[in-house]
């Protein structure tokens, strides 16, 4: 049994993780612990760096105990210790990093440096124990990619946005629109009792034979017919989310299935593919139930994991440190290894 202790402070969640994988190889999650900011944030209706960074000094040791009091275990009985070490805001990442770090050289132990996307993009082999490869959605508040996964650190980029991410339209969406923080939520929220169709918002690179994704114009689509209709009813504000979704989903559908097409190319010898969404907006009812369709008219299988593993956590980090562990593929010297915020 190989067991590691994860540790994710890139953003805004100070998280902490035991994961392993047992002696009949399947893939375990002893213990899950995210302390969201959320609160902290709010009043700025955005994630604060430096109140961030302040916040994961003074939780992440409590949130470290309570996953190995979760887990049942104790630090002495972890075979390595994995960090987010980057993409991600430089205070957190320094904060995690070292405390990392310093556990890894107490212990004796190794330190496994782990790539927030490499985090997202394994999850699935965690929670579905997924075979490489497979393609990779990943739609979070920095991120918007396709990348094609086909082994343990082989990743290709596809697709990605030329502007926003698609979290962060909805999360610019909700604040033009005076919707609490995170947007995501809020605007699905509001959407489910609007008409998708009142406006015409445009569906962005719909039909584009290049495979990537835009969603600026589409939120100062909204910002225009918001200032337009000023001062707006509850009828307008969610009139307004529904149709931004229902343009956000389409356009989504169309970019994917432009890479499904290629994957289906590049690897006429599966039967079944698999189509993985992962990042926090892969928690959208509406965004999913295309994808799903999306899957079923392609022939692909959708593979989301549980809502609680699609945003930030450390399960994911522990596990992309685990395999990396059991693979032998640590950089030299990872107790040297600096934070990489734009890795
Ligand atoms: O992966 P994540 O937790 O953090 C990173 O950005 O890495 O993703 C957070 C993003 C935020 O932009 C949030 O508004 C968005 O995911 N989000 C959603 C929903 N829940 C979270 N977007 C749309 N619909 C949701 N239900
Ligand atoms: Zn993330």
């Amino acid at each position: 049994m190989t067991r590691v202790l994860g540790i994710e402070t890139s953003c805004d969640e100070t998280a902490a993780a035991v994961v392993a994988r047992d002696k009949d190889d399947t893939p375990r999650i002893l213990s899950n612990i995210v302390l969201s900011q959320i609160d902290a944030h709010a009043a700025f209706g955005g994630v604060v760096p430096e109140i961030a960074a302040r916040a994961h000094v003074e939780a992440l040791d409590g949130v470290i105990e309570a996953a190995l009091t979760e887990a049942g275990a104790t630090l002495d009985e972890m075979d390595g210790i994995a960090a987010t070490a980057g993409p991600g805001l430089i205070g957190g990442l320094i904060v995690g990093l070292t405390t990392g770090k310093a556990i890894a050289a107490a212990l004796g132990k190794p330190l496994v440096p782990v790539n927030h996307l490499e985090g997202h993009a394994l999850t699935a082999r965690l929670t579905d124990g997924l075979d490489f490869p497979y393609l990779l959605l990943l739609v979070s508040g920095g991120h918007t990619q396709i990348v094609h996964v086909a082994g343990l650190g082989q990743y290709e980029r596809w697709a990605s946005t030329i502007d926003d991410a698609l979290g962060e339209a909805f999360d610019k969406t909700a604040k033009l629109l005076s919707l609490p923080y995170p947007g995501g939520p809020s605007v699905e929220r509001a959407a489910k009792n609007g008409h998708s169709a009142r406006f015409a918002f445009p569906r962005p690179m719909k039909g584009e034979a290049r495979p990537d994704f835009s969603f600026s114009g589409l939120k100062t689509a909204v910002r225009r017919a918001a200032s337009e209709l000023a001062p707006l009813s509850q009828a307008d504000v969610a009139d307004l989310c529904a149709s931004f979704q229902a343009a956000v989903t389409e356009s989504l559908a169309d970019r994917v299935m432009h890479s499904l097409n290629r994957f289906r190319e590049t690897h006429p010898e599966l039967q079944e593919p698999a189509l993985v969404v992962a990042g926090g907006v892969a928690a959208n009812q509406a965004i999913r139930g295309a994808l799903d369709e999306l899957c079923r008219q392609a022939g692909f299988r959708l593979v989301a994991p549980p809502l609680k593993l699609c945003g930030d956590n450390a399960a994911m980090i522990a596990w992309a440190g685990l395999e990396r562990l059991e693979a032998g593929m640590l950089p030299e010297n990872a107790l040297a290894f600096a934070p990489r915020p734009r890795w």
